[in-house]
């Protein structure tokens, strides 16, 4: 089970060590020295009240002065987690975006193998990025031009994000990819199609604008096309499924947005290609979008490499509501210490494509800023019924624990809970109607402090 030589090197490089231990200890703030790379906490393997386990970011070695215990990011997550080595590196790299090559016997051939797939599937989709390129700027890329240019699309964004256009024919592609000797690849890539009938492969993508898909190293893995026509039969059609592409995976925009969201310090989740795109042209580089489905956990997850707070951009409609509504379920238990979501709740009907073509880059730029915090999400989504009847306050009651419960961080979920119980004392405390309402908020408020204490024997 050999890795290649400096695989494990670097590996230690691309990982900070104090990324991996921060999850499964609490920094002593007082003793640690992040901009130095220098961090104290109380081991995590042994029993101790003062922090004498110590982390060097620069060397990526941590030691305890207590137990002894010391290692790099591999040593300790085999020790914490209880992982055998190719375990803990798998993880590792998995976090990092290294791959771990493979050299044993069959396992090893066959990784072998699928890297050449790969590898011939990424240059096929390469051919095709340019094919489509090239017909966009071709005779028959008129009508998607103009289509193009009546959505507000500059050629400097056209050449940005690589947009083309796929004739309406059922062979442009298929037929370059034949006299290359590569047709087959272009099937399993999923741009040609071969009927069940023996019939003669065809195009998949037909009349269609095409948005290449990258993933996080920029090697192209799908496409996005949207219909020309409006009596196509799907208004978007993406690759299917193949070798190189699984949609949950992916977010469309990844790598640049990543690089733009290390310097605007947040990233912004929108719905489609064409929001991602107008942001971008409007200055808001640091946009993703998931490809036509819901935002998956590994989503959440690439999100969160990009961004203590993604800020999720929605339709305000009843469609992106629910789509809040799925998120909030999906974020709660994957919270962690300084991992949220925030949400912006554009106007009725209104995607930020939309937005930004009727207001402009500032009036995006405002309803970012005004984005709120998943925990203001949560608690406008609960109360959102009346609450005018014991049974109902109860049902209130009844939701929060359940979505409280679901916090599976420990920390996250108490301050969580801290944070529902001044808000609902502040829900029944609120008169609602002049009078006698002092009096009655009194009890309702000692009720909220006496009765409402989520984590009471909840342990884990
Ligand atoms: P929307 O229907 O909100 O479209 O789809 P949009 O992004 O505003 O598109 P325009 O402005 O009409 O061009 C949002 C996303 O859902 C997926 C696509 O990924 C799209 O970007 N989708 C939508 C599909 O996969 N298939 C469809 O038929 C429609
Ligand atoms: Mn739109």
């Amino acid at each position: 089970m050999a890795l290649p030589p400096g695989f494990i090197d670097e590996l230690r490089t691309r990982i900070t060590l104090s990324d991996v231990v921060g999850r499964k200890v609490v920094w002593d703030r007082r003793k640690s020295n992040p901009a130095k790379g220098d961090w104290w906490a109380p081991c995590p393997f042994h029993q101790e009240k003062t922090p004498s386990f110590h982390v060097d970011d620069r060397k990526g070695f941590y030691y305890c002065f207590g137990c002894q215990a010391k290692g790099d990011a591999i040593g300790f997550v085999t020790e914490i987690e209880n992982l055998p080595f190719m375990e803990a590196v798998e993880r590792l790299a998995g976090e990092a975006g290294m791959e771990v090559p493979r050299h044993d016997g069959v396992r090893g051939a066959r990784a072998r193998e699928a890297r050449d797939t790969h590898a011939r599937l990424h240059d096929v989709m390469e051919q095709a990025v340019r094919l489509f390129q090239l017909a966009l700027r071709g005779g028959s890329g008129d009508a998607a031009r103009d289509y193009l240019a009546g959505r507000g699309l500059a050629d400097a964004t056209l050449k940005r994000f690589e947009i083309g256009f796929a004739p309406d024919s059922r062979t442009h592609q298929t037929a370059h990819f034949q006299e290359k000797g590569v047709l087959e690849d272009a099937i399993a890539a999923g741009l040609a199609i071969r009927p069940d009938d023996g019939g003669a492969p065809f195009d998949r993508f037909r009349n269609r604008v095409m948005f290449p898909i990258r993933d996080a190293r920029g090697r192209c893995i799908a496409f996005g096309a949207r219909a020309l026509s409006p009596e196509a039969r799907a208004k978007y059609l993406n690759s299917p499924e193949t070798p190189v592409f699984s949609k949950g995976r992916a977010l469309y925009n990844h790598a640049p947005a990543r690089e733009a969201a290390a310097r605007a310090g947040t990233v912004v989740v929108a719905e489609g290609y064409m929001d991602v795109i107008a942001l971008a042209q409007a200055g808001f580089a640091h946009a993703v979008a998931p490809l036509g489905t819901a935002v998956t956990a590994e989503q959440l997850q690439l999100l969160w490499r990009m961004a203590d707070e993604p800020v999720i951009a929605l339709d305000g409609d009843e469609a992106g509501a629910r789509a809040a509504n799925r998120l909030v379920d999906l974020a709660l238990p994957l919270l962690a210490p300084g991992k949220s979501l925030r949400f912006c709740i554009l106007p009725e009907g209104q995607d930020p494509d939309d937005l930004i073509r009727a207001g402009g880059a500032a009036v995006m730029g405002r309803a970012l800023e005004g984005a709120r915090p998943l925990i203001e999400q949560l608690w406008l989504r609960e109360t959102a019924a009346p609450l005018d009847t014991p049974e109902r306050r109860a049902a209130l009651d009844q939701r929060l624990r359940a979505a409280l419960g679901s916090i599976a961080d420990a920390s996250v979920r108490n301050h969580y809970a801290a944070e529902i119980r001044t808000r609902r004392q502040a829900l029944y405390r609120r008169p609602d109607r002049p009078g006698r309402q002092e009096a009655r908020g009194a009890r309702w408020q000692a009720a909220g402090a006496g009765g409402f204490r989520p984590w009471r024997g909840r342990g884990r």
